[in-house]
């Protein structure tokens, strides 16, 4: 937790345009960032299969995800200000479809889908990760590695992992991740679909 009683004393003592007031300041914002992280990284992490009377909240952080996504493709919310998530309902009625929230020490900290078939070759048996989103608060804390690494060895074998070559963040997060399950680099390939090109990454999940 930030500790805003520090922080506001610590604003309050502080002379406008002092260098020395204005780097502790800064040091000590860099030593909450620390612990906070220190704190989120020992916390309880759940990854849940969503029930279907869930779906309002996958959606509302959907809206979320889609928002960030706004950056890097061309989504524009309707006239209701909602981006939708029109394939959503399928997570509960299609075979081969699982939705996941997860939480941290019990609170909501976002949400995976995970389907099977390859969207890059068309092969059934490969599972594809569609969606991966962690809220901001909660990032880079490990959190999202420690999901996806779950969420991988749930669903042992063949996975694909598809981000947009613009999403570097996204990018440099799954060659992260990947590596640290696998104990190796992957190295990606670039595909190119409706004029978008992506990083693809492939990799096996073994049985543990
Ligand atoms: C990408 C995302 C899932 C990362 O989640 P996260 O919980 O913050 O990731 P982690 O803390 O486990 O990061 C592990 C490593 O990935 C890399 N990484 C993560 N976020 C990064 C960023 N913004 N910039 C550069 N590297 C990043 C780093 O190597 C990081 O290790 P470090 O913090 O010790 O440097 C999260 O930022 C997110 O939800 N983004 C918006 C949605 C999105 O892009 N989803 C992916 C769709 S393909």
């Amino acid at each position: 937790m930030l500790d805003v009683g520090v922080e506001s004393q610590v604003s309050k003592s502080a002379r406008p345009g002092d260098p020395l007031q204005s780097s502790r300041n800064g040091f000590r914002r860099a030593h909450v960032a620390v612990i906070e992280r220190a704190e989120k990284l020992s916390a309880h992490i759940e990854v849940i299969p969503a029930r279907p009377e869930q779906e309002p909240i996958l959606a509302n952080l959907l809206e979320l995800y889609a928002h960030d996504f706004s950056e890097f493709l061309d989504l524009e919310p309707g006239a209701d200000g909602r981006f939708g998530y029109t394939c959503l309902p399928l997570y509960w009625s299609e075979p081969g479809r699982h939705p996941f929230l997860f939480w941290v020490d019990g609170k909501l900290a976002g949400l995976t889908l995970v389907k099977r078939g390859s969207e890059v070759s068309g092969d059934e048996t490969v599972w594809d990760v569609a969606e991966f989103f962690v809220l901001r608060g909660y990032r880079r804390c490990g959190i999202g590695t420690q999901v996806a690494h779950e969420v991988w060895r749930r669903f042992p074998g063949m996975w694909e992992v598809r981000v947009m070559e613009s999403n570097i963040a996204a990018r440099d997060f799954w060659a992260h991740s990947i590596s640290t399950l696998t104990g190796e680099a992957i190295r990606p390939v670039r595909v190119e679909k409706d004029g978008k090109w992506w990083t693809v990454f492939s990799f096996e999940s073994k049985q543990v």
